[in-house]
C-alpha cells in the first residue's frame, strides 16, 4: 500500500513539474488525483480493508500526500498565472516615445478675444459685466435713451422691428437703462458686451450684425475727467501704452456733452492719422431721471465701442465678413493671441 502511495506521489509531482502547463491542464491534474473520482479518493476507499494498526498510518500518509500535491499545484498555478500576466503585459506594451494623436483644438474667436481683453481691464477696475436681451423693447433701445418716437436720431440706426414695440437692439445702450433700473438709484459701474443689429448692406466694412461693448458709470461727483481717463486707459490697454487719443465734440441723444474718440495712428510713411473707435459722453440728465437717478445728485459717464473696429485695427483684418464666415484658415491665425 505504502509503495503504491509513494508511486502516486512521484507520478503526480512529475506531471505537475512538467513545463508548458496551462491553468486548465493543472486543473485536470487536480481532478485526476484529488477530485471525487481521483486516484487518492479511490485509495481512501480501500482503507476499510486495512487492519486497525495500518489504518491511521496509511491515513496520515494519504493526508501528507494530498497536502503535498495541493501545495505543489498551488505553486505551479501561481507560476502559470505570472507567466500569463507577463505575456499580457508584453502584448500590451506601450511605447511612450511614440508621438501622440493630435486632437484638433479650437481657439477663441478674435472678437471674443477683444471682449475678454476689455472685460479683464474693467473687472480689474471694479466694474460688473452686465447682460441684456438682443430682442429689445423700443422703450429701452430708444425711449429711455432719450430717443422719443419721432426723434430724428432714430434715422441713424436703421432697425429690424419685430412688432411696433420690439426690435433687434441697434446698440448695447439699452443695457444702460436696464442697469439703472436694476441698481435702483445706487452707484453703479458696468460694461456690457453683446451683439447688435442694423439694417445695412454688408460689404468690406459694414455688417447688419456686429458687436459693441457698452460702459456706464453712475456715482456722485463724476466728471468729464473720469471719462477721459477711463477712455485713455482702455485705448492703451488695447493698443499699447504709448497710444494717444483725440476727443471730438459729437452728438448722442443720451449724453451731454458727447464725444467721438479717435486713436492716433502713425501711417507707414510716418504721418499721423486719426481713427474713430468709440462714442462717449456724460449721461444726459433726462436719461438719469428716466433710470431713477436724481441728476442734481448723481452724474454718470458712458461709452460704446465697436468690437469689430478694434479687432480690425488690432489684427489688420481687411474684410469685416471674415469674422462671421468661420473660415478655419482665417480663425487659425488667432490661436494663442
Ligand atoms: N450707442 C451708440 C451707437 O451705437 C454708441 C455710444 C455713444 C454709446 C455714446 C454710448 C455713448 O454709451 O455714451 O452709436
Amino acid at each position: 500500500m505504502e509503495q503504491r502511495l509513494n508511486e502516486i506521489l512521484r507520478e503526480a509531482l512529475e506531471k505537475i513539474n512538467q513545463n508548458d502547463h496551462t491553468l486548465k491542464s493543472l486543473e485536470e491534474i487536480r481532478l485526476a488525483y484529488l477530485g471525487k473520482k481521483g486516484v487518492l479518493t479511490e485509495v481512501m476507499a480501500g482503507l476499510r480493508n486495512l487492519t486497525p494498526e495500518e489504518k491511521p498510518v496509511i491515513g496520515q500518509k494519504i493526508n501528507v500526500i494530498k497536502a503535498t500535491i495541493e501545495n505543489t499545484l498551488k505553486d505551479a498555478k501561481t507560476k502559470v498565472e505570472d507567466q500569463e500576466l507577463l505575456k499580457l503585459l508584453e502584448s500590451e506594451k506601450i511605447d511612450p516615445t511614440l508621438p501622440g494623436l493630435k486632437l484638433p483644438t479650437g481657439s477663441i474667436h478674435p472678437l471674443n478675444q477683444v471682449i475678454e481683453d476689455v472685460e479683464d481691464l474693467f473687472l480689474g477696475l471694479g466694474y460688473e459685466v452686465a447682460d441684456g436681451p438682443e430682442l429689445e423693447k423700443d422703450l429701452y433701445n430708444f425711449e429711455m435713451m432719450n430717443i422719443g418716437k419721432n426723434h430724428p436720431a432714430r434715422a441713424m440706426q436703421d432697425s429690424f422691428f419685430v412688432d411696433e414695440e420690439t426690435l433687434l437692439r441697434t446698440h448695447t445702450s439699452p443695457v444702460q437703462a436696464r442697469a439703472m433700473l436694476a441698481h435702483k438709484g445706487k452707484p453703479l459701474a458696468i460694461i456690457c458686451p453683446g451683439k447688435v443689429y442694423r439694417r445695412d448692406n454688408d460689404d468690406l466694412t459694414h455688417s447688419h450684425q456686429f458687436m459693441q461693448i457698452e460702459g456706464l458709470v453712475i456715482d456722485e461727483h463724476i466728471t468729464f475727467g473720469h471719462l477721459k481717463d477711463t477712455l485713455l486707459k482702455m485705448v492703451r490697454h488695447l493698443f499699447g501704452n504709448e497710444r494717444e487719443i483725440r476727443l471730438r465734440p459729437s452728438y448722442f441723444p443720451f449724453t451731454e456733452p458727447s464725444v467721438e474718440v479717435d486713436v492716433v495712428w502713425t501711417k507707414a510713411d510716418g504721418t499721423k492719422t486719426y481713427i474713430e473707435v468709440l462714442g462717449a459722453g456724460l449721461v444726459h440728465p433726462d436719461v438719469l431721471k428716466m433710470g431713477g437717478y436724481d441728476p442734481d445728485k448723481f452724474q454718470g459717464f458712458a461709452f460704446g465701442i465697436g468690437v469689430e473696429r478694434i479687432a480690425i485695427l488690432k489684427y489688420h483684418v481687411e474684410d469685416i465678413r471674415n469674422f462671421y464666415t468661420n473660415d478655419i484658415r482665417f480663425l487659425k491665425q488667432f490661436r494663442g493671441k
